[in-house]
């Protein structure tokens, strides 16, 4: 049977309800994301990906419409998803004046979890994205694509049942990236764990995602796997399906 992680029925959310510059960020979203799967949400800038994932972990209230994540709605179990679900919003603070190491440690000191335990997760998140040798500097030093690994590192330790990963490898350099995913990849293989990401890169979606959500102007367009929606939309590629689906252009 499948186990659903997310489930949205009719979710909206609107900025500014009422005034003259009302949002309508998203629009009777019903989405069904299920345990153990990479789910990736597409869409062009300000299309309400965001917005998605800051309802989903109760950063934000939805105007209208359910949402459930792990089986409860975000409105009145936050504190049971919070403590299960690692988030790496789009822009993240980093602690600075932490050394790599303490910032993954410090992160996952705030849910709990024994030294011993964190030292070995930090030993291997630092070795997989390849900063085991400058996990003693502080972060300001850093390059923008060093912070982001980093980041994305923060939000595993905890070994969430659950993830949102909100543009993970923006400013990430080509092997860097491939890093990241395959990180993501056998979290989600070996493990089971279910991840939810944004991105711009269309070859990091057809590598990586199982289904696909698009969204445009709030409204989610289409949903499935890379190749259901290459075939249904009779497009040659997925940058096709979504060209067409976004620009209204070529497609039937
Ligand atoms: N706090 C806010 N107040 C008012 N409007 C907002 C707020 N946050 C987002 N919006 C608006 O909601 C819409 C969706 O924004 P969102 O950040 O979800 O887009 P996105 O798909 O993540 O875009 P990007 O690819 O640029 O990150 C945009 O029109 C944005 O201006
Ligand atoms: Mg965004």
């Amino acid at each position: 049977m499948p186990d659903s992680v997310i489930r949205t029925e009719g979710l909206t959310k609107i900025f500014e309800k009422g005034r003259k510059h009302e949002v309508v960020a998203l629009k009777d979203i019903d989405l069904e994301v299920q345990r153990g799967e990479v789910f990736g949400l597409l869409g062009p800038n300000g299309a309400g990906k965001t917005t998605l994932i800051r309802v989903l972990v109760g950063l934000l209230t939805p105007t209208a419409g359910k949402a459930y994540v792990l089986g409860r709605d975000v409105t009145e179990d936050i504190d049971y998803i919070r403590t299960r679900v690692a988030l790496l919003p789009q822009e993240a603070g980093i602690y600075e004046r932490l050394t790599a190491r303490e910032n993954l440690i410090y992160y996952g000191g705030m849910y709990g979890i024994p030294d011993d335990e964190l030292n070995r997760r930090a030993d291997r998140l630092l070795e997989i994205i390849g900063l085991k040798e400058k996990q003693h500097y502080q972060v300001k030093g850093f390059s923008g694509g060093m912070k982001r690994k980093v980041l994305v590192a923060r939000a595993l330790i905890i070994e969430p049942e659950l993830v949102f990963l909100d543009e993970p490898t923006t400013g990430v350099d080509t092997l860097g990236a491939r890093v990241v995913r395959n990180m993501l990849k056998r979290l989600s293989e070996e493990e089971n764990r279910t991840i939810v990401l944004t991105t711009h890169d269309l070859h990091e979606v057809s590598e990586l995602c199982d289904r696909v959500g698009i969204l445009n102007e709030g409204h989610l367009v289409a949903v499935g796997k890379p190749d259901e929606l290459e075939e249904k939309f009779k497009a040659a590629n997925l940058e096709e399906v979504f060209t067409g689906l976004v620009t209204g252009e070529g497609i039937e």
